[in-house]
């Protein structure tokens, strides 16, 4: 299988491109990328010599870069390419939030439509949903209507009605995944999760946004690849598939999960002025993927999260090399 992969030196994408490449000897991997701040091609560093990896460097909201490459004949599509921090969304602006997860898609839709492309698979997040009260026990399933809060998923949410109207108008072959927060290897340091790490493991004051308890359903990045990997192969078109990890964990309790592993005290948490617009609570009912295509994550939080911890304490060059990369490198929570 020819694969044209978009966002694949973001941190999903990059552990995606792994996990294909390792498990189909004979699948060629495209990997078409803007190299944003967050595109890091040093997490595929060890393909570099691999003839069935190629890298491109183009913006899936150029109609015509998309087509040239789209146009030499592919099996499927990918897409990872997004904007994708949530904070920058608020702060820096939307626009460049929109020109990639909704005119970018439409973009994609349009190639995937004109060259006859067998399947494309939307990488779409659960926060297009909007929020869930703390205290209740529903979650978010594949009917629950769009209420995004935030203009990161509100872009998000405009991509994936794009692929909904292009498969009902046009029968493209799209399906769409919404999925909950991911944590694992490659993730870029502004994110909760690897940003904790590091402020934790230099002693500096970890921050949480208002009382901490805001709940994400965190999944581990190989489980995701796992079900997009189901879903490129078995997917039916025009469905949408929910994919979350039944993990709910406040940011509070990630954060003492983390400064407990890295045996630094408590006093470090600090609390900030919340996130305008911050979700409450995440989480996903993802029974229909494990009925009909047969997922359910395999890795156990405790141990995806002590490994994950040790893969930022052991690879801190990669870290380094971000920061020096990036003159104006500065993280926000996520
Ligand atoms: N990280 C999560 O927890 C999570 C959860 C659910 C869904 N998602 C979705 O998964 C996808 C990947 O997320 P991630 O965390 O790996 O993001 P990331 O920010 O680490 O990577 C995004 C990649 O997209 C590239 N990119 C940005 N704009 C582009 C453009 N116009 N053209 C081509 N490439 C462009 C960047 O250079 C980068 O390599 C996104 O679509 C995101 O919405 C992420």
């Amino acid at each position: 299988m020819k694969l044209f992969i978009t966002g694949g030196a973001g941190f999903i994408g990059s552990n995606f491109i792994k996990h294909i490449l390792q498990k189909y000897p004979e699948y060629q991997v495209t990997n078409f990328d803007k190299l944003t701040y967050a595109g890091n091609l040093d997490n595929l560093a060890d393909l570099e010599n691999n003839t069935r990896y190629k890298f491109i460097k183009g913006d899936v909201a150029d109609e015509k870069q998309v087509n040239e490459v789209l146009s030499q004949g592919f099996d499927a599509v990918v897409n990872f390419a997004a904007e994708t921090h949530v904070d920058r969304s608020i702060h820096a602006g939307a626009r460049d939030f929109v020109l990639t997860n909704t005119l970018g898609v439409q973009t994609i839709l349009d190639a995937v439509r004109k060259y006859e492309i067998k399947k494309m698979v939307q990488i779409s997040t659960d926060e297009v949903y909007g929020s869930l009260e703390l205290e209740a026990k529903d979650q978010f399933t594949e009917s629950t209507p769009f209420q995004p809060n935030v203009p990161y998923a509100a872009a998000k949410a405009g991509g994936d009605l794009m692929c909904r109207a292009a498969f009902n108008t046009y029968k493209v072959p799209v399906v769409v995944s919404h999925c909950s927060n991911n944590y694992g290897p490659y993730q870029f340091p502004e994110k909760l999760i690897p940003f904790f790490i590091f402020k934790a493991s230099k002693d500096e004051s970890v921050p949480l946004y208002g009382d901490g308890k805001n709940v994400r359903d965190w999944l581990y990045v190989l489980d995701h690849c796992e079900a997009i990997d189901l879903m490129l192969h078995k997917g039916v078109a025009g469905e949408v598939y929910n994919i979350g990890g039944n993990n709910e964990k406040s940011n509070l309790e990630i954060a003492k999960i983390i400064l407990q592993e890295l045996g630094k005290p408590e006093s470090l948490i600090t609390f900030v002025a919340d996130r305008p617009g911050h979700d409450r609570r995440y989480a996903i009912d993802a029974s229909k993927i494990s009925r009909e295509l047969g997922w359910k994550p395999k890795y156990n939080f405790e141990s995806a999260i002590h490994e994950t911890i040790e893969w930022y304490m052991k690879n801190q060059d990669w870290v380094k090399r971000i920061e020096e990369r990036k003159a104006q490198f500065n993280p926000h929570l996520s």
